[in-house]
């Protein structure tokens, strides 16, 4: 221990983060043991890096957006029984495996727990993990196969989500049969002068790296290579919280299929121009979401020649990939974008710090930055009324938030 602790003493004075073993004599052993894990596995280089860009100011505009070219679910014709066919073969097969993002922190929405775990105020009072267990069962039963669940939570939430299932037996999805968890990789968070900062427990404050992060865990967790040996080939990704997100889609696998690509995305068309939320397009040629803020007025108002908008297909984290393109996106580090957050900490002499205001860098990939990787995939246009309830405030913000989810999942399933 002696000899790590003079190790780590070394790494820290060489990138002047020295106050992480401030309080290190006062920590229980396991706890001492846990500090000097997290010292060796921190990337310094990179957070130092990270922190140097929060104050370049960020370019834009240098790089040549161009629309991307989408198919309309409803607008497939005879088309849409050959895709549907296609699709359903696969999944019949049992080469389809759905993997949940469940690492997100939910501090928009401000539940006590997991966001999975959140009751949208259903007659049922389901949570929102069973909702997509149900939807799995129900399509299992559709396709004679059981669909495999992979669960995604983070380090802050993992122990919380396993017994919230363990209280509700799985849902009826049998453990380590049929549903697997796997935790994301997580990144230090900085002060404004670039100091690493001490949570509570006296360990360094880590933060869940993004739904971006999804790539690298699905692969150094071996659960791609668990998939593999399952038969498995196809994974939808998609987030916990839209509670209508339709994970066996087989019209969405038989497109990906028959157009050979190993990415297929849903898309649904914006609410309106200016809506505020990120567009699928292509980015120097290749696909990629561009975000509401980089679109100029321009660009968010331009339509084609029947009318439809040419940025208009919004991204609703509901992406098909083929086990290749996983392995593809998770070899190469996608960027951090930053986020200022509110974040309690020790301070240097020892007294815990409980911001009312933003006071620490986050770092956070984004899942469509790897979009990149792949030369072609397939985007598909799909109704916002049957599969976008998406849960990401509290009431009273009015917009996304448990009762317009409440609504939309009601009027689908006709349960007034
Ligand atoms: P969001 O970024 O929209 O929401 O994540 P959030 O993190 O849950 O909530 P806020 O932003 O703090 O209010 C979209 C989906 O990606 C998952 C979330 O759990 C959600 O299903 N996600 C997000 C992760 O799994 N890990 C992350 O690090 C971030």
């Amino acid at each position: 221990m002696k000899n790590r602790l003079e190790e780590c003493k070394a790494i820290l004075k060489k990138y002047g983060q020295e106050h992480l073993l401030n309080h290190y004599e006062k920590l229980e052993e396991k706890d001492k043991e846990k500090l000097l894990n997290q010292i060796e596995n921190i990337n310094f280089e990179l957070i130092k890096n990270l922190y140097a860009n929060t104050k370049k100011e960020q370019k834009q505009g240098e790089d040549k957006i161009t629309p991307i070219e989408y198919l309309d679910k409803y607008k497939l014709y005879d088309d849409y029984k050959y895709y549907e066919n296609i699709g359903k073969k696969a999944i019949q097969e049992g080469k389809l495996a759905a993997v949940t993002m469940a690492g997100g922190q939910g501090t928009r929405l401000g539940h006590n727990g997991p966001k999975g775990t959140y009751d949208i105020g259903l007659d049922s009072h389901k949570s929102l993990f069973e909702l997509l267990c149900d939807s799995l069962k129900e399509a299992g039963k559709k396709y004679g196969v059981n669909i495999p669940w992979f669960i995604m939570t983070s380090k802050e939430n993992n122990k919380a989500t396993i017994e919230f299932f363990e209280k509700n037996k799985y849902f009826g999805y049998e453990k380590d049969k049929n549903i697997f968890f796997f935790i994301q990789g997580e990144l230090p968070m900085i002060d404004t002068e670039g100091k690493i900062l001490i949570g509570e427990n006296g360990l360094i404050k880590e933060a869940a790296d993004g739904h971006g992060g999804i790539y690298e865990s699905l692969v150094k967790s071996g659960m791609t290579k668990k998939m593999k040996q399952m038969g498995i080939e196809w994974v939808f990704i998609g987030g916990v919280d839209n509670c209508l997100v339709k994970m066996v889609d087989p019209v969405l696998m038989g497109v990906a299929i028959s157009k050979g690509v190993t990415v297929a995305c849903k898309s649904v068309v914006k609410a309106n121009p200016h809506e505020k939320v990120g567009v699928f397009c292509k980015r120097n040629g290749k696909p990629n979401v561009i975000e509401y803020s980089e679109i100029t007025e321009e660009m968010a108002e331009a339509c084609d020649e029947d009318g439809e908008l040419l940025y208009g297909e919004s991204h609703i984290l509901c992406n098909l990939f083929n086990i290749d393109a996983i392995e593809k996106m998770g070899a190469n580090p996608l960027p951090y974008h930053v986020a200022f957050k509110k974040a309690t900490y020790i301070d240097k002499d020892g007294n815990l710090v409980v911001p009312d205001s933003p006071n620490a860098y986050k770092f956070e990939a984004f899942l469509f930055d790897a979009f990149g990787e792949v030369d072609e995939m397939a985007v598909l246009r799909v109704k916002r009324e049957e599969e976008f309830a998406p849960v990401k405030n509290a009431d009273s913000a009015g917009v996304d938030c448990p009762k317009t989810a409440r609504d939309l999942y009601k009027k689908f399933y006709n349960l007034d």
